[in-house]
């Protein structure tokens, strides 16, 4: 017994100085100490030794001695588990993140973008102004005077307080801006929201969206509108798709022209989406008024310039398949979320 007693307190010592160097030398201790065939148990093992009147005594020893080995051999494991990142209440970065639901763009902003775009490579910018406009802006400096028929064409919302202020009809107030800030050559492309006194239905709206462009330089001529506009389409819709130029009138612009692409659907044939013509109109233009120029301050003898303006709804609808303008506007998720990844 008392070689028994002489080799635990070897051991207790051996335990004592004890610190494990990685997971390894530590299950080495684990084995050697409390494993299967380890020192705990085989000391345990020699308790007949143990004169009887000594057993309890002795037991208590051991046990001491046996805690001591398991305590030194869990805060040894909390130790090692911290530096190599494997504790339970140690977050395991290499996990895969939370995934966040990704949002998506809106159908009108997609298409806006697309036609910003390829305006942009051919050098347009991006020039924006009020939604709440002047009368002089929207309509005067346009040629449009305060008694001019055409007004009927583009009724808005009124300030009734002030019927001077208005909700603006087309982004053509910034071309009116722009033109008045800037000398030319100006090159500019104005997407922006427009809002027109109308009934809701499942093809018009109240409130829609735009991009105009005007390009005001020496020499410019329909030839370059002609164009410009006939780059975009194949751009934007593809190179099988054919333009015409229809004679129009808009105040601001002579002479005015609408144009047309043919029927993406049919391809030209007729069908439900272009009532049957083959034809779809996907916006207006001219060559800029000279009484325009002139309210702006640029002079129509040395000027000229061409104009341009489409809605973003309908080539929207055409390109997704959708057969209510109304969706655009309703916000509702289900809809909308369809347009992630497009
Ligand atoms: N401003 C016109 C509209 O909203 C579109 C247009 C712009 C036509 C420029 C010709 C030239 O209807």
């Amino acid at each position: 017994m008392e070689e028994l007693l002489r080799q635990i307190n070897n051991y207790t010592e051996e335990i004592n100085v004890f610190t494990a160097n990685d997971a390894e030398s530590l299950e080495q201790f684990r084995i050697r100490f409390l494993g299967v065939k380890g020192l705990v148990k085989a000391i345990a093992g020699e308790m007949k030794q143990v004169p009887p009147e000594e057993k309890k005594s002795f037991g208590q020893t051991l046990n001491a001695f046996k805690s001591l080995a398991e305590e030194k051999y869990n805060n040894e494991k909390q130790r090692i588990d911290a530096i190599s990142g494997e504790s339970a209440d140690m977050p395991d970065i290499s996990l895969p993140g939370i995934p966040l639901p990704s949002g998506s763009r809106h159908p009108v902003t997609l298409m806006r973008n697309r036609i910003v775009d390829i305006f942009q490579r051919l050098s347009f910018t991006v020039a924006e102004g009020p939604e709440i406009e002047d009368d002089w802006h929207n309509f005067t400096a346009l040629n449009l005077d305060e008694n001019h028929p055409a007004r009927d064409m583009q009724d808005t919302f009124y300030l009734s307080t002030d019927p001077a202020i208005l909700l603006r009809t087309h982004t053509s107030n910034v071309q009116i801006r722009e033109m008045e800030r800037q000398k030319p050559p100006i090159r500019i492309i104005c997407p922006g929201r427009v809002y027109r006194n109308e009934t809701i239905s499942a093809r018009s709206h109240c409130f829609f969206h735009q991009v105009e462009g005007l390009y005001i330089d020496e020499n410019v001529s329909f030839a370059d509108l002609k164009q410009t506009l006939y780059f975009f389409v194949k751009e934007m819709f593809g190179n099988d798709v054919s333009i015409r130029f229809r004679p129009s009138y808009f105040p601001f612009t002579e002479p005015s022209a609408e144009m047309d692409i043919s029927c993406l659907l049919c391809k030209g044939d007729g069908c439900a989406v272009c009532k049957r013509t083959g034809w779809l109109e996907i916006l207006g233009c001219g060559m800029v008024h000279p009484n325009v120029l002139q309210n702006c301050g640029i002079d129509p003898e040395k000027y000229t310039g061409f104009a341009f303006g489409m809605g973003v709804e309908r080539p929207a609808l055409l390109k997704y398949g959708i057969t209510d303008i109304r969706l655009f506007s309703e916000n509702d998720v289900r809809f909308l979320e369809q347009f992630s990844g497009v």
